[in-house]
């Protein structure tokens, strides 16, 4: 049985979903948030110690303003709301990304990752405004800036998941199968499950028969 340690979610499919039950894709984000909160509670009964979601990519700034501020309401209402139980269960709250938001959400993310810095049982990182590529580029400029020499130790310094074990499996929903310019290095390992299921209705159900899967499959790291 594979030991899970991280598991990185692509949360696709809200817009979809909202259309389709709403005529909302906003509808769709605010199920998506209700399954987050699930698959949260499942991570920490499953024991595992790291969980990656894809909130918000640097490419998503092209969706209609409308979605984008309601998808940052959601963002906020969340942290505001949630951050004193999510730290009471002694979760961690890491965001990955370039954080330019506005002056409001950048002191609401300051206290919460402040607030929870000490916890130990869960880290969440939540992937905001995040971009691989962006990514990459920037910790290649740092590492030539600094003159040092170019080695994955070296590299990973420079990373937003610095001192984050890379993800054991990442799961996207919303049957589409691509990884959409997300943790292109950090997944070089990782399993990959493409889920045919929109994200507001991927369940514990769902989320465990993926994870049992997971742990059976004989991981080699390019051996034999
Ligand atoms: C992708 O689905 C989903 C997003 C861009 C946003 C994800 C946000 C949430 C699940 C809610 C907020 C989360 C937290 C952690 C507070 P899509 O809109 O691209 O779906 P589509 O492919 O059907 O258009």
């Amino acid at each position: 049985m594979n030991p899970l340690n991280h598991v990185a979610i692509i949360m696709d499919g809200n817009g979809r979903w909202g259309l389709k039950h709403k005529n909302s894709r906003n509808a769709g984000h605010k199920a998506g948030l209700q399954t987050v909160e699930k698959i949260i509670k499942e991570t920490i009964k499953n024991k595992i110690g790291y969980l990656t979601l894809y909130a918000f990519s640097t490419e998503n700034w092209k969706r209609p303003k409308k979605e984008v501020n309601y998808l940052f309401n959601l963002l906020e209402n969340f942290l505001i709301n949630r951050i004193e139980e999510l730290s009471k269960q002694n979760i961690k709250l890491k965001i990955i990304g370039v954080k330019k938001f506005s002056n409001k959400l950048n002191k609401i993310i300051t206290h919460s990752e402040k607030k929870t810095s000490k916890n130990n049982k869960l880290q969440i990182n939540l992937a905001l405004n995040y971009g691989s590529k962006f990514e990459l580029i920037s910790a290649f400029k740092k590492l030539s800036k600094n003159n040092e020499s170019i080695n994955e130790t070296n590299f990973e310094k420079y990373l937003q998941t610095k001192n984050i074990p890379d993800p054991d499996l990442i799961i996207r929903t919303g049957n589409t199968n691509r990884l959409s310019n997300f943790l292109l290095w950090q997944l070089a390992y990782s399993e990959i499950f493409f889920e045919k299921k929109l994200w507001p209705d991927f369940s514990i159900k769902d989320y465990n028969r993926i994870i049992k899967s997971f742990k059976k499959i004989k991981r080699n790291f390019g051996s034999i």
